[in-house]
């Protein structure tokens, strides 16, 4: 028997919030996605030339770079990228390339320069600006090769709140366009309050897009994810196309269950009220087994929110326990919960379409409260972290992980799963995707992908 749904209308789940509301449906047909683009060579070369060095990325956070001299690197495909802070109140950024030989001008994550960038390699030296300022024994040089005083090359650098986002175009549009209302749906978050938590990575074996479309539908979680199955919505979920290639969906938590009236409230829900500091005791009144849970969940966020001086007071009901979860074309996504986000990040192998860097930044909000555990999907679930005194200034350094065992038992799943999806890709018995209504943010940013290549 199936159950009636009208796929144009789709599930709109918070009618509370600001932007809330479902996007209009977008049409994009049922032809089966060509299967090749994900194995084949060539597109490496394509994506490359058409799509990475001319979209917006996002590179990294403002907060990471807090004093000139500052920089973080941003490893993209075939680029390495210098965001550096050039002025307490600038940022700029620069291809990580020694306009001499092309040596590769910093090698870590994080660090800082102090006044000027100096080779490796002979000794060239760049200011903060990129300015070539010092040869070492200019005089051995030919004036005519080097009389234009070659410096680095500058990269386009906007911002969106802490986000730094770059752009390898020089003729590309304005980040606020590309952005478009987005920033203006997860105003009521104050994403700007946010810092890193924790930073890993892990390089797979599939395409970057084989493993991105596994975090930008919930289909997959009854079968991948059983576990979340006692709390989280994976039916009745909202999905919505947004323009440029961007999208979301809205995956509600802490659901009204089905449990039989005098039920006592589970051991994981108890858990969970406890990481923002609420016991079943304080809501003598409600059905916590029931259909209060999410009410109490809700109460206690924000009460732990009010207590510490966060303020929630702009987010509707849902969006205090749901999680919100935006993608970013082309390779972002961010699983926004009021207290917590988890930022994810895929990137191209240079050459191999079959291998993908794999980036999750967990953010959270500095507190005071030493009691508090951030609900870390990274390694999900409040045992796998003690209380957390989390105040923001010290960031974690990126891990790089050679096991998919280092990551919680979520992530884990998915990291298992992708490499058989890569694999069977390439089945001569495979005729191509055949994404459902829940999958529709896969074709509507491979849309955008082709929009872009077609250019
Ligand atoms: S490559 Fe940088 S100074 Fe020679
Ligand atoms: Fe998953």
């Amino acid at each position: 028997m199936h159950k009636h749904f009208d796929y144009r209308e789709g599930f709109t789940v918070d009618t509370e919030a600001k932007y809330g509301e479902k996007f209009p449906y977008v049409d994009y047909g049922t032809a089966p996605i060509d299967p090749k683009r994900y194995y084949d060579p060539a597109q490496v070369d394509i994506e490359w030339e058409k799509m990475w060095t001319k979209t917006w990325l996002l590179a990294g956070f403002a907060s990471d770079v807090p004093n000139v001299g500052d920089y973080f690197k941003f490893d993209i495909g075939r680029a390495s990228i210098i965001v550096v802070r050039t002025r307490p109140d600038e940022l700029k950024a620069f291809h990580n390339v020694c306009a001499h030989r092309a040596n590769t001008l910093v090698t870590s994550d994080f660090g800082t320069v102090g006044k000027c960038f100096h080779c490796s390699f002979h000794g060239w030296e760049y200011d903060l600006d990129g300015n070539l300022i010092k040869i070492r024994d200019e005089e051995i040089f030919r004036p005519e090769l080097i009389s234009h005083r070659p410096g680095l090359t500058e990269v386009k650098l906007d911002l969106w709140g802490n986000f730094v986002c770059v752009n390898m175009d020089d003729n590309c549009g304005s980040l606020a366009d590309f952005l478009g209302d987005i920033p203006k749906h997860l105003a009521g978050f104050h994403l700007d309050r946010f810092r890193p938590y924790r930073d890993d990575e892990l390089w797979w074996d599939a395409n970057w897009k084989t493993a991105m479309e596994a975090f930008i539908e919930f289909y997959h979680a009854d079968d991948v994810h059983p576990e979340v199955l006692g709390s989280t919505e994976t039916y009745r979920m909202q999905y919505d196309v947004l323009p440029n290639g961007h999208g979301r969906m809205i995956i509600p938590i802490g659901l009204p269950r089905e449990y039989e009236d005098g039920d006592k409230i589970s051991e994981a829900d108890q858990q969970m009220l406890g990481i923002w500091g609420g016991t079943p005791d304080d809501y003598p009144e409600y059905d916590l087994s029931g259909r209060d849970f999410k009410k109490a969940l809700t109460e206690t966020k924000r009460g732990w929110a009010a207590k510490n001086g966060i303020d929630f007071t702009q987010l509707s009901d849902g969006q205090v326990t749901d999680d919100w979860n935006y993608s970013l074309f082309p390779n972002v996504t961010f699983n926004i919960f009021a207290d917590v986000i988890m930022l994810q990040r895929w990137f191209p192998h240079p050459t191999d379409p079959e291998k993908s860097r794999y980036n999750a930044i967990t953010c959270a909000i500095p507190v005071p409260d030493k009691n508090y555990k951030i609900w870390d999907i990274n390694n999900f679930g409040p045992e796998a972290k003690g209380p957390m005194n989390f105040d923001g200034t010290v960031r974690p350094p990126r891990d790089r992980h050679e096991n998919w065992e280092d990551f919680g038992y979520v992530l884990n799943q998915d990291i298992v799963l992708v490499p058989e999806v890569q694999k069977g890709l390439k089945s001569p018995g495979f005729k191509g995707f055949l994404p459902g209504e829940a999958e529709i943010r896969i074709r509507h940013y491979l849309a955008e992908l082709d929009r872009v290549i077609a250019k």
